[in-house]
């Protein structure tokens, strides 16, 4: 069957999001006409800070953990937020009910050092606060990520050490990893496997990455890539559900000859990899997969069950 491409973020169309409200820095604004300033730290550099959060039945699934990693990320760039978990809150709450949104939606909740006074680096150019901006969509993923999987290519661009940017901090700077879905793109596949800087498979340019072998589940340390909320979330129900899961270096030896590989994160939960550059995973039944979807389905439901 032929594979059409795909990202991993690929939502069904949607026409209502043509209307959306933005919100930046407590005003709502149609989508045509929320801007901010070309001064602005995160236009000029990539200075700033976001998360990807997902609302079901009014709540948004695993907020404390969303804020546990924003707050930490703010934090260790010394970037003011300005509000407390309850303010973000109120600004979603806000955002969610000017576009009338309850249940599958997307939101991108970023925050910028602001705008600054001359278009240079030094963070003291940025004098009047940050910027807030909130990007809230109807959002589903297409059926067809579950169905057909994602095209891997391993690709050059590694995930660094903590010591030059640290993959840990979800930063509006994603250069790393646009550079390396462009050069899997350049190969012909959807989306790229990153190795750490030892040789290790570590992750994908905008997922959390694991396989199944025998049984087991396997992710990477944690240590290169972004500490993923799904990522802990499906170490969790494995946990509990008696699944054996390792956090542990493999290479791609491993990768390639796994029964089920797939992908984290919060926009499509957990998609399938069909193949990794070229080498398809396994036979293509994927039951470890499938429990894991159903645990993880369920903690959502029980997470966001609340209103
Ligand atoms: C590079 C990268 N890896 C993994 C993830 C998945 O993280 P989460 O499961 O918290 O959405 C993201 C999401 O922002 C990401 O940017």
């Amino acid at each position: 069957m032929p594979h059409d491409s795909h990202t991993t973020h690929d939502a069904a169309e949607d026409t209502r999001n043509k209307d959306i409200k933005i919100y930046i820095n407590g005003d709502l604004v149609h989508r045509d006409d929320a801007k901010v300033s070309v001064y602005d730290s995160g236009f000029l550099l990539g200075d700033g800070m976001w998360e990807g959060m997902r609302l079901y039945n009014g709540t948004w699934a695993f907020f404390d953990e969303h804020m546990d990693r924003f707050f930490a990320s703010c934090k260790t760039v010394s970037l003011d937020v300005g509000l407390d978990r309850a303010g973000v809150l109120d600004a979603l709450t806000r955002t969610a009910k000017a576009n009338g949104m309850t249940h599958d939606v997307h939101c991108r909740l970023m925050l910028t050092r602001g705008v600054k006074v001359k278009p240079f680096q030094h963070p003291s150019l940025s004098r009047s606060g940050p910027t807030l901006v909130i990007i809230m969509e109807h959002s589903k993923p297409v059926n067809s990520l579950q169905s057909e999987g994602i095209r891997l290519a391993c690709v050059p661009q590694v995930r660094g050490l903590p010591t030059s940017q640290d993959p840990k901090l979800n930063s509006h700077s994603k250069l790393n990893c646009v550079i390396a879905c462009l050069q899997a793109e350049q190969a012909g596949a959807d989306e790229a496997l990153m190795l750490d800087p030892h040789g290790f498979v570590n992750t994908t340019n905008a997922c959390n990455f694991f396989v199944v072998r025998k049984g087991e589940v396997w992710t990477s340390t944690g240590d290169y890539c972004m500490n993923g909320v799904t990522r802990q979330k499906v170490i969790d129900v494995c946990r509990q559900d008696g699944i054996p899961v390792f956090e542990q270096n493999f290479s791609l030896y491993e990768a390639y000859g796994a029964d089920e590989a797939f992908l984290t994160g919060t926009f499509g939960a957990q998609t399938p990899v069909a193949s990794i550059d070229g080498k398809a995973i396994g036979s293509g039944a994927r039951p470890v997969t499938a429990r894991i979807q159903q645990l993880y389905k369920a903690l959502v439901a029980a997470n966001t069950d609340r209103k």
